[in-house]
């Protein structure tokens, strides 16, 4: 499928660099307040980590998982808890920290939720962004990267559950995808 080298979208340098200048900015911007960290499985699992250790700032860690019944690479408007937080939100200043927003439909869906659980304030952060793409109008008040409309993988992002593992984003040529 993949044939020889992964073109690299973005470095693992740059990655780590940007990582950090967000860390630093929410570390700021919650100064003073209890944050409660809910980072997004399985997609989410690099950042989240990346994150939460380059904060200057004391907070809990949780993690969440949705499935999606989507086919091949879009996402499908039905979404289903397939892991629950394992604390309680209610009263916290929660940041749902995402690898991707793409329609907009997950994160949509997870701050309806995380409302539902009665969250004091809710707050996104993404590691990347394909606005092109928005269906659901969903805050973004942390991004990583936009990026343009096209399928990407690495640092947690998968394509048919492979390609996590990369420490950078790369891509797949439209020839490169079973779809
Ligand atoms: P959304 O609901 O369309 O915003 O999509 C969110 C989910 O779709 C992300 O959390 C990813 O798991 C997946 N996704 C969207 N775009 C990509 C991509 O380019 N590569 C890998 N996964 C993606
Ligand atoms: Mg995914």
């Amino acid at each position: 499928m993949l044939g020889g080298d992964f073109p690299v979208l973005i470095e693992e340098d740059q990655i780590q660099k940007r990582v950090q200048q967000l860390a630093l900015r929410i570390s700021q911007d919650y100064q003073g307040n209890d944050l409660h960290v809910v980072g997004v499985l399985r997609g989410a699992y690099q950042f989240t980590q990346d994150l939460s250790t380059k904060m200057a700032l004391p907070h809990t860690l949780d993690y969440i998982s949705v499935a999606s019944y989507g086919q091949g690479m879009t996402s499908s408007e039905s979404l289903q808890l397939r892991m629950d937080i394992s604390k309680p939100v209610a009263g916290k200043d929660v940041l749902l920290v995402d690898d991707i927003v793409d329609t907009g439909i997950t994160l949509n869906w997870l701050v309806d939720y995380l409302k539902r659980r009665r969250a004091r304030t809710i707050r996104t952060c993404c590691f990347l962004d394909k606005p092109a793409r928005r269906r659901a109008a969903v805050p973004t008040d942390y991004i990583g990267f936009p990026i343009s409309d096209v399928f990407v993988i690495g640092y947690g992002l998968d394509y048919q559950e492979k390609y996590r593992e990369l420490p950078f984003i790369s891509c797949l040529s439209p020839q490169e995808v079973l779809i």
